[in-house]
């Protein structure tokens, strides 16, 4: 029996799957005795359709879900349409229609997800979205089975490419993050508008579906805190390259003992560490846990082929449930109580870099402010002043979010200071 899917949007990832599926075909019927085809596709208008057949697609063409939704050979729905309506929408839809969904949408899942995770379980069906994390990395479905045997403390992940490759550039080539960006935008990486990239917001939908995955807790995207990389400059770049660092922007989603705190933000990342060396495009998510200790999973975050073939693995996942009857589980079985951490549990060692009047005494103004909060110097840096301002750079040794709340509220405070950057540091 054939396994028929329908499809709504025919875009890059979409248009990636027929290469998929024929070049692959000997394998899937191999796996599953069966083939897969497309059967339908949803498209927006004639004039989509008409130049949809002008590229070669032949299938069913329809601008009607419910012309999907009735047809019982179809079992899979694949939305890659993109945004949040009317995604939303329609896969609440087929969902209700007892359709099996796969979907590569990180912002509606960041948003929606437990929705429409709920839909899914109500219908007896499954929403799988292997695509949404990384792209083209097969990270959730390790984290949901390879690594259930384990307890994970944290994950780290370098999981925008787009910020990432502008990183590189500003590192590796002392470019501005204007010149990175319009680059990026040139080459097609980044958007007109490219804040979900650069401010963060694209990693921090990540990190929402891999909280799930990794500490079975559904946080809401407002709980991720997060910063861009617009104000990193070259002389950041320049200090963390003195003391041993690189800066990428980095999320991170830790376990301490009150609960989970998730943050993406401009981070110094030792040289020697992992992540340091994920550059240009590439992804990266690295796992501490305490069974196997350290693991990196590292690859495409995005791109047609890689995206669709992680898309098609959530399909013959599914195909193989369809053919078992056992549609209806969940995609993460690990669900928990969600517990969002007290900031004073947070620790991490943080870079300042602030600007002072270029004179005697300032050295000694800045470390009674730490020292009030009990906060010591680990590493200090003072770029040479034009005369009259300096930039003096301090790394201090591991504090509480608390602490550092209340030492940026004292350094702002001082009216001829001004603090540039604040920065997290991971340590070796
Ligand atoms: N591209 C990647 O590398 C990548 C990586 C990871 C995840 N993803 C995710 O994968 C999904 C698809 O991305 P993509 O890059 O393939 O996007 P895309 O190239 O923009 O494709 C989306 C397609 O859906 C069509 N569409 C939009 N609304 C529609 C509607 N109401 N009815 C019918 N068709 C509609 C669009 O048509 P129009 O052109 O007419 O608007 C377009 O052809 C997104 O959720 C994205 O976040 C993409």
């Amino acid at each position: 029996m054939t396994v028929n899917i329908a499809i709504l949007g025919l875009g890059t990832v979409a248009s990636g799957l027929p290469f998929l599926l024929e070049e692959n075909k000997e394998k899937l019927v191999r796996l599953l005795n069966d083939e897969i085809r497309i059967k339908t596709v949803l498209m927006r208008d004639e004039e989509t359709i008409a130049e949809a057949r002008e590229r070669g697609f032949d299938y069913d063409f329809v601008l009607d879900l419910d012309e999907i939704l009735a047809d019982e050979e179809i079992s899979i729905v694949v939305e890659l349409m993109g945004r949040i309506e009317p995604a939303r929408t329609f896969i609440s839809r087929a969902l209700k229609a007892n359709k099996n969904v796969v979907t590569a949408n990180k912002d509606l899942l960041a948003i929606h997800g437990r929705e429409l995770r709920k839909l899914a379980q109500e219908n007896q069906v499954s929403l799988y979205y292997e695509a949404a994390v990384a792209g083209g990395i097969p990270i959730l479905r390790t984290l949901a089975n390879s690594l259930v045997s384990d307890k994970i403390t944290r994950i780290l992940g370098v999981v925008n490419g787009t910020s990432n490759f502008m990183m590189s550039k500003m590192v590796g080539e002392s470019w501005t993050y204007e010149k990175a960006l319009s680059e990026a935008q040139r080459l097609g990486y980044a958007e007109s508008d490219p804040t979900n990239d650069v401010d963060g917001i694209d990693a921090g939908y990540k990190l929402v579906i891999l909280s799930e995955f990794a500490f079975g807790m559904s946080i809401e995207n407002d709980d991720v805190q997060h910063e861009g990389i617009r104000t990193i400059t070259p002389m950041d770049v320049e200090i963390a390259q003195q003391l041993g660092y690189v800066i990428k922007l980095v999320g991170e989603i830790v376990e301490v003992e009150s609960g989970v705190f998730a943050e993406v933000s401009p981070t110094f990342l030792p040289q020697k560490h992992p992540l340091a060396s994920v550059n240009g495009v590439m992804n990266a998510v690295f796992v501490e846990s305490i069974g196997i200790g350290e693991s990196m999973y590292y690859g495409p975050g995005a791109g047609q082929k890689p995206t669709a073939t992680s898309v098609l693995a959530d399909i013959v996942r599914l195909a193989k449930r369809i053919q078992d009857g056992t549609t209806g589980k969940l995609f993460n079985e690990y669900v928990r109580e969600t517990k969002l951490a007290s900031p004073a549990d947070v620790k991490n060692k943080y870079y300042f870099s602030v600007e002072t009047p270029d004179t005697t005494g300032q050295f000694l103004r800045l470390t009674n402010i730490f020292t009030s909060e009990n906060v010591s110097f680990e590493q200090v840096v003072q770029q040479k002043g034009d005369g009259s301002r300096a930039v003096v750079a301090i790394i201090c040794h591991r504090i509480a979010r608390t602490q550092l709340a209340q030492i940026k509220e004292k350094l702002m405070a001082e009216s001829d200071f001004k603090v540039l950057n604040v920065f997290k540091v991971l340590e070796d």
